[in-house]
């Protein structure tokens, strides 16, 4: 199969943020989609969605709807890829999901591209597509790694309410516009009002006192960079900012590394820019950072509470549904077209076969 060879490419959950997110970047991407199958639940079947000049109609996402399919991108919930992704692999896609379903599953790569893209040599079907929170922090994480190592880590984030998907988009407007008519602010997708709040609970409380978002971030950060028993924490906020997430990150380094040498190593990572020019209130910002593919780094200086220079602090921004979601997924079946790892059939040892 060449470069170019025309795919059969299904995305499920084509009508929610992530999924529009997907049909927008494979297109401006240049992705050889040959067919485009857009999958989503009952309720929008037969649903006209436009893409590009034309119109395409959603389908129900069910097993069948896989036949025929070379790459599958998923980003319908985790129960959806729990169920599907193994009909979609079985069928013969590569499925990449952006749930949280197959992230820690031994057997499944957790890839962000530009971080370890080798990692989806060993695919058996089903790839997964890091937490945007972690998407961001892993590539600036590798130039450390790589370069004087990392002792310990501690992240705390400002995550945007697209993040929990188009209802919470919608609530976070409907408050803002209650508050103006001096009207109550009704929440329901989170449990408090989102306007012009803090909110430090996103996703479930676990046993440990972590939120699952703040523990998605610490394992899988540690699966992504090979660094098993990397030391990091996490307190995950959601903010009322419609796109792109912040995170203030404090880095506890082997070796002593300087700011103006971490500049330099983290801006030499493809898709990292550093916007760092604090005199002239330059720093990376959610809302220039919407829309675009990049990860900003900015704001970076020596962390003086640790000893011996090995202490560094930094603002991680990126936007959430781009790199953070769909920007990734097909950045992996690209890397999977280059190495001809599509169609994952002809690889695949044995059927994948969903957690128990
Ligand atoms: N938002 C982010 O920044 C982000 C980042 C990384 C990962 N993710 C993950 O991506 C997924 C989707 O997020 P989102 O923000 O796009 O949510 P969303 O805007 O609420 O969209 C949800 C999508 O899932 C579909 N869906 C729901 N139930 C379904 C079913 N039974 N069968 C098939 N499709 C079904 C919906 O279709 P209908 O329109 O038919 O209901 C819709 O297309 C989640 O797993 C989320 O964790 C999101």
């Amino acid at each position: 199969m060449s470069h170019r060879t025309p795919l059969t490419v299904a995305v499920v959950g084509a009508t929610g943020v992530v999924g529009r997110t997907m049909i927008q970047v494979l297109a401006e991407r240049a992705f050889p989609v040959g067919e485009l199958r857009l999958l989503a639940s009952g309720r929008s079947a037969g649903r006209m969605v436009p893409v590009g000049d034309r119109t395409i109609e959603v389908g129900e996402a069910t097993p069948e709807a896989f036949a025929g399919v070379d790459i599958a991108l998923f980003s319908a919930g985790a129960d959806i890829s729990l169920a599907l992704a193994p009909e979609a692999a079985a069928r013969g896609a590569t499925v990449i999901d952006n749930s949280n379903a197959w992230r820690m599953d031994p057997s499944v790569p957790l890839v962000v591209s530009q971080v370890n893209g080798d990692d989806l040599a060993w695919h058996e079907g089903i790839i997964a597509n890091p937490n945007c929170s972690t998407m961001q922090l892993a590539p600036v994480l590798m130039a450390i790694r790589d370069s004087v190592g990392i002792d310990r880590v501690v992240v705390d984030t400002y995550q945007s309410v697209s993040g929990t998907g188009a209802d919470a988009i919608a609530e976070l407007e409907g408050q803002i516009r209650a508050h103006v008519a001096g009207e109550p602010k009704i929440a329901s997708v989170y449990p408090h009002p989102i306007a012009f709040n803090a909110l430090p609970e996103i996703d479930v409380f676990l046993d440990n006192g972590y939120t699952r978002e703040e523990w998605k971030v610490v394992t899988e950060c540690r699966k992504i960079l090979h660094l098993p028993a990397l030391r990091i924490s996490c307190t995950a906020v959601r903010i009322p900012v419609f796109v792109s997430h912040s995170e203030a990150v404090h880095v506890e380094t082997s070796e002593p590394l300087t700011a103006d040498r971490a500049r330099a190593l983290i801006g030499a990572v493809p898709g990292v820019v550093i916007q760092d020019d604090p005199a002239g209130h330059e720093y990376p910002l959610a809302v220039n950072a919407a829309g675009h593919d990049e990860i900003y780094v900015g704001r970076v200086r020596q962390d003086p509470s640790i000893p011996d220079g090995r202490g560094l602090a930094f603002w991680v921004v990126s936007d959430n549904l781009r790199k953070g979601a769909a920007t990734n997924a097909v950045e992996i079946a690209e890397v999977l077209v280059e190495r001809g790892w599509v169609p994952a059939a002809a690889r695949r040892a044995a059927p994948v076969e969903a957690p128990a």
